[in-house]
């Protein structure tokens, strides 16, 4: 085993939905430790997240990336592989929320682009992703479920069906690869203020209703998501494979 059991020096990672949040933050977090990064998403604020990875003086490229896209996908891992030679981690993160609203006033349309975003996503990431790592000698993968993976939240049931569905796929690509080299979990953050979560946050009834299930009674910062990814996708967790790992504050432990 390696002296530093969290060292991305030399490392390549992949990450989705970088442009902004959890993804930002885990992005800035993996370059800080030395890892080349790679961006898949459709938002071009992904260029942002590129100049402050090289700020930090590590490398990255941006490929602009509908992860619900395979075609996009197949190319957004070729394009990584060609740059960086190989992929060692990879941080299955884009995602879309739904309107709130109970079950019946759900729109099929918001079902399905939520579907194809958030579950199909991660299904082609992972596709591309690990005929990738056989060829070069395994890797980690990580993808973002959420606490709505675990348990449900009313009024959220498109997301709550992706995510339990991310759940359900982390832990099939983890026994299908068990001994090949690559892990797979899921992370389950709780609230984490970002944009996509600015809708609630910003509305103060809403946040009292929030944080009367909060132990901790705060929303998580984006960076607050990121150690336990880096913790996943390295040597310090090399038994760690087909899990859930929750990051919630307390959430679901009552
Ligand atoms: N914020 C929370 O409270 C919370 C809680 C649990 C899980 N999550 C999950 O965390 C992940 C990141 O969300 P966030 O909170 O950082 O929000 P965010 O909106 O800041 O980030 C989402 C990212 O995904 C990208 N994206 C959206 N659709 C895409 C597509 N089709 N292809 C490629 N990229 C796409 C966006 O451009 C953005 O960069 C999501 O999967 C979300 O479901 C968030």
């Amino acid at each position: 085993m390696a002296d530093n059991l969290i060292d991305y020096q030399g490392k390549t990672v992949l990450i989705t939905g970088a442009a902004t949040g959890i993804g930002k933050a885990t992005a800035l977090a993996f370059a800080r430790q030395g890892a080349n990064i790679v961006i898949g998403d459709v938002d071009d604020r992904a260029k942002d997240t590129a100049a402050d990875i090289k700020q930090l003086g590590a490398e990255s490229l941006f490929v602009k990336t509908d992860v619900s896209d395979a075609s996009a996908v197949e190319n957004l891992v070729s394009e990584a592989v060609a740059r960086f030679g190989k992929l060692d981690a990879a941080f299955n993160n884009a995602g879309l929320l739904p309107p709130t609203a109970p079950l019946a006033e759900q729109s099929a349309e918001d079902f399905d682009r939520i579907i194809s975003v958030d579950l199909k996503g991660v299904f082609n990431c992972m596709k591309y992703e690990i005929q990738a790592m056989l060829n070069t000698g395994g890797g980690a993968i990580v993808n973002t479920a959420s606490v709505a993976g675990v348990v449900a939240d009313p009024g959220m049931a498109p997301y709550v069906a992706a995510k339990h569905g991310v759940v359900g796929l982390s832990r099939a690509a983890a026994l299908d690869y068990a001994t090949q080299g690559i892990r797979v979990n899921a992370l389950a953050p709780g609230l984490v203020e970002s944009n996509m979560t600015r809708r609630w946050l910003d509305d103060p009834e809403f946040v009292d209703q929030l944080m009367a299930n909060s132990p901790v009674g705060r929303a998580a910062k984006p960076e607050e998501m990121a150690g336990m990814v880096l913790f996943l996708c390295s040597d310090a967790a090399s038994f760690a494979t087909g899990q859930v790992y929750l990051n919630d504050g307390g959430q679901t432990a009552h």
